[in-house]
């Protein structure tokens, strides 16, 4: 009996070295096999207590109790605290030191944007302007029939509407409002505010994005953009507005580059014209480009008709003016030589990059 106590002080001293010397969870958990299993010292003293007298058995069986206690607690503590390491090595391993990415030698492949080449056309030209004197103005790409048609002389039903395909949004009565087909509606907004406001003249021109039911092709966007010019002042004449497109030309495509006005039919101007450049890819010889003429057209101008003077409440005794429109998109398509102007939409990085 007490050689059973005694081998039991043993176990503890040997079992207490023992599981503090162990290094890992698994090297514990094969000591606790050892220490707790049915082949350790701790089962064989369990089951030598059948031998011994029932007052024995009361005391030995007492301290076999109480050994496997200590055995357990010994374990479960370094368990834990085992655990604790391989926990904290699993965090630093896993660790993501993002100084170390960004500051170290790894370098991120991001790339900041840049404003698109139909964005920098529309400050290009908007430079050219305001150096011309005219200012910026903007309009609302969501009209309504009368700033986009009526005011500007195109009552319904008339013919000149097949000009314009239009996007038709689905509010108020049926075919009243729309994305703008172009961006003389602007024109209407301005000289409005002009007679509001008692400010005329007006020298203005107003950028924007417009709208046509066209298919795309390689001249043609259903999305596009326009530049329209508008000038309303005492005493403009024809002359004023062909003189600002010929500077507009050599200043913004170069000296070598010039314009002509041809006669054309626009509902708001009288007389109207089309303006036309040298053609910017075989200055002037004649090429496929340009049908061989070496001329391209870029947009379509006039005098400001007075049925549209009449609609917003200027008097067309006292003044006169000039206006003109024309595509943004075209020209960069003609400046930069970009053959399908769809490429454009498409956002192919190789294309984006040559203007980057
Ligand atoms: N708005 C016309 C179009 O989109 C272009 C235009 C022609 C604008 C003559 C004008 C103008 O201001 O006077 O086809």
């Amino acid at each position: 009996m007490s050689s059973l106590v005694d081998s039991l002080a043993t176990l503890v001293a040997s079992a207490r070295a023992a599981v503090a010397a162990s290094q890992s969870l698994a090297e514990l958990e094969i000591l606790s096999a050892e220490l707790l299993g049915k082949k350790s010292v701790l089962a064989t003293s369990q089951k030598s207590l059948a031998s011994l007298t029932p007052e024995e058995r009361k005391s030995a069986g007492a301290s076999v109790h109480e050994t496997r206690q200590i055995l357990e607690s010994l374990l479960a503590d370094k368990r834990t605290a085992l655990e604790g390491v391989a926990l904290a090595a699993k965090l630093e391993s896993e660790a993501l030191d993002l100084g170390d990415v960004v500051v170290g030698s790894v370098r991120l492949p991001v790339q900041a944007g840049s404003p698109g080449i139909v964005a920098l056309t529309q400050v290009a030209l908007e430079d050219v302007f305001v150096g011309m004197g005219f200012e910026v103005a903007d309009g609302p790409e969501i009209e309504t029939d009368w700033y986009n048609f009526e005011a500007l002389n195109i009552p319904p039903a008339h013919p000149a509407r097949g000009m314009w395909d239009t996007f038709y949004v689905d509010l108020g009565e049926p075919e009243t409002v729309l994305l703008r087909t172009h961006t003389s509606p602007t024109q209407i907004h301005l000289m409005r505010e002009a007679v509001r406001n008692n400010s005329l003249p007006i020298h203005a021109v107003m950028p924007g994005r417009c709208f046509r039911r066209d298919t795309p092709d390689a001249r043609h966007l259903a999305a596009f953009h326009q530049i329209e010019g508008l000038v309303v002042d005492e005493g403009i004449t024809f002359a004023d507005l062909a003189g600002v497109i010929e500077n507009f030309t050599r200043e913004y495509f170069g000296p070598d580059i010039t314009s002509r006005l041809r006669p054309a039919y626009f509902p708001f101007t009288e007389p109207s014209a089309e303006f036309e450049i040298t053609c910017t890819i075989c200055r002037g010889d004649g090429c496929r480009t340009c049908s061989h003429t070496g001329w391209i057209e870029l947009g379509g101008c006039g005098m400001v008709d007075p049925a549209v003077f009449a609609a917003v409440g200027i008097d067309a005794e006292r003044y006169s003016g000039f206006a003109f429109g024309f595509g943004i998109d075209r020209c960069a398509q003609m400046r930069h030589q970009i053959a399908d102007m769809r490429a454009l939409t498409e956002n192919d990085v190789r294309f984006l990059r040559r203007f980057s």
